[in-house]
């Protein structure tokens, strides 16, 4: 069985940083391979990883595109695009990557984004657990044929509108039918000023709280360098806040 985690919020929320953490704080807990997908095509996360970008999904489709007409007609179109799309997984020490990149064009390609989709939703199945750093607008799932989340973390910072958007991501949810096991949000950026704001912003987003992580002047400094967030030292404020939360929740619900 998989265990499926999504790590959403508004952009600039800390989403990235906090799926990076999350890899390194699960990854020496869990058993088995984790499966990362970065499903935000703004985002960065292999940089966060440490690891060189290889071919998206989206760079896959077009590709294919391209090529089709010039296959041998005796391979099967399915076959070789689930060819494609294992090669196109990254291999890292505790985990494999897959970057879904360019999004899909509106309605078009409908026949191959949902052999895509195919491919991908089985893919993830030979993962014990699958973590998606995602968009706010979760335009990845609303696509996928597998809607079930086990967990979604919803990420905002200590904002009225980083709230308003977790109450979104929350609705969203439900007008997508996706299926979500459960739902907590993450404040980040937390700095001892703000304190106060903490009831509030839970409040604001309908979501029942499940972290705090502090403002932590490594991850934007690691970040500045572009170095890998996995190499955080163990002592970074924001990284103990994550092993804590993995700690605490998250073990629990995996092994559920
Ligand atoms: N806990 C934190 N402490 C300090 N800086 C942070 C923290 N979390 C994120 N950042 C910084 O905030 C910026 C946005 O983070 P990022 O993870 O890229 O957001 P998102 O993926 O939601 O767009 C980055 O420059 C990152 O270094
Ligand atoms: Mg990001």
């Amino acid at each position: 069985m998989t265990f499926t985690i999504a790590v959403s919020g508004k952009g600039g929320t800390g989403k990235t940083a906090i799926t990076a953490l999350l890899v390194k704080a699960l990854g020496k807990r869990v058993d088995g391979p984790m499966l990362v997908v970065d499903a935000d095509p703004n985002s960065n996360l292999n940089e966060a990883l440490g690891i060189d970008a290889k071919r998206t999904i989206g760079d896959i489709r077009e590709r294919f595109l391209k090529n089709k007409e010039s296959l041998p007609p005796e391979q099967p179109k399915d076959e070789y695009l689930n060819y494609l799309i294992q090669s196109s997984i990254i291999e890292g020490e505790d985990f494999d990557m897959m970057i879904m990149g360019r999004p899909e064009g509106p309605g078009c390609y409908c026949y191959l984004n949902n052999i895509l989709r195919k491919i991908i939703d089985s893919t993830s199945q030979h993962y014990p657990l699958v973590l998606i750093d995602t968009e706010a607008g979760l335009e990845h799932f609303s696509r996928r044929t597998t809607k079930d989340l086990d967990l979604l973390l919803v990420v905002t910072d200590p904002t009225v509108r980083g709230a308003m958007t977790a109450k979104r991501i929350k609705e969203l949810c439900k007008e997508l039918h996706i299926k979500v096991g459960r739902i907590f949000l993450i404040i980040n950026r937390m700095s001892p000023q703000l304190e106060g704001r903490i009831d509030g912003i839970a409040k604001t987003s309908g979501i029942e709280l499940g972290g705090i992580v502090p403002e932590d002047s490594l991850i934007q400094q690691f970040d500045i360098k572009g170095d890998s967030l996995l190499n955080l030292p163990e002592n970074s404020p924001a990284l103990k806040a994550i092993d804590d939360l993995v700690e605490r929740v998250l073990l629990r619900l995996i092994a559920a």
